[in-house]
């Protein structure tokens, strides 16, 4: 089943002036946009996505970052997202990429065994075609409609590529985030958690994770904006499938059982929690050696009752 969640509207700015033909022709018209983002190297998740897009038939789909990454088949489903044409915003995930492909990563850290699906990526899996394609995107994409509130979207914020917008920011620091945007609509990314407030003028969005979601809802997430009448309205969809492929596909991968950041991206979609900050951390503080499988079972095991979707806090990891 598809389950889906009613947000909230911006109206559009609009003179109060009598009605024209034109403003009669554009009441009238509604369009629908699909955006995803985060879909992070899982086919499965982005096959189930595109059967629901054939279902739901929106006017245009944006890709809002982080493509490639994390789960086992990046190359795959950059393949999907160039043969469809849909636009794409530029992710921090894109970003990595790019700076393992022109060797300007000089952190010694980067060509460490724990990060090597990330570094196969970029060197291995990904074309001299597609990196040029990477450099080419764009950091933000602008909906302008004719009678509806323009939309930006951003990976991040307007702050950075990984600077995300979550539900655990103040009005006050949502604002912030969004202050140097022009438009009173602005969709982000990254955080892999869906999110919809009001604050001041503006209408903040996040439209949840495809490929790898942090809000413990396992589901394929993405959101379809609605316009109609001068307003948009926002429908976050959960898209069910089967997440045994994209273990299948990682246990394919030689490096799954030697780069340990593997089996936490793997513990991630497992849980649909976010896990690899606090999993460096609690390595540190247990003075542990992070590419072990040890030290992953030990972590899961501290973590194993963790709330889906609530990361844990140090301390119920220690
Ligand atoms: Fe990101
Ligand atoms: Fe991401």
């Amino acid at each position: 089943m598809h389950g889906a969640r009613a947000g909230g509207e911006v109206a559009a700015q609009i003179a109060p002036i009598s009605m024209s033909a034109l403003a009669l022709f554009t009441e009238a018209l509604m369009t629908r946009i699909a955006i995803l983002a985060d879909i992070h190297g899982n086919l499965p998740a982005l096959t189930a996505v595109l059967a629901d897009l054939d279902h739901v038939a929106p006017d245009q789909v944006i890709v809002n970052g982080d493509v490639i990454n994390r789960g086992p088949q990046s190359r795959e489903c950059l393949d999907v997202v160039r043969s469809m044409g849909w636009p794409v915003v530029y992710g921090n995930h894109e970003d990595y990429a790019l700076k393992y492909d022109v060797g300007i990563d000089d952190d010694p850290d980067s060509y460490s065994d724990f990060w090597l699906p990330i570094r196969l990526v970029a060197e291995q899996e990904l074309s001299a075609d597609d990196l040029e394609y990477l450099r080419t995107l764009p950091r933000a994409y602008v909906l302008d409609l004719p009678g509806l509130p323009a939309v930006r979207l951003v990976h991040g914020s307007m702050r950075g590529l990984s600077d995300g917008m979550g539900f655990w920011m103040s009005d006050e620091e949502l604002i912030n985030a969004v202050r140097d945007a022009p438009e009173p609509v602005v969709i982000g990314a990254h955080t892999h958690r869906p999110l919809d407030r009001h604050v001041g003028t503006r209408w903040v969005l996040n439209s949840g994770a495809v490929g790898m979601p942090y809000n413990g809802d396992p589901h394929a997430q993405y959101l379809l904006l609605e316009g109609r009448g001068g307003a948009w309205s926002a429908e976050f969809r959960q898209v069910p499938y089967d997440r045994a492929e994209v273990y299948a596909a990682w246990d394919r991968c030689e490096y799954i059982t030697t780069a340990m950041s593997a089996q936490i991206f793997k513990y991630e979609l497992e849980t649909a929690t976010f896990h690899l900050g606090i999993y460096l951390k609690f390595c540190k503080r247990h003075g542990l050696e992070r590419n072990t499988m040890a030290s992953v079972e030990r972590y899961r095991y501290a973590t194993r009752d963790v709330k889906p979707g609530r990361s844990a806090s140090l301390s119920q990891a220690s």
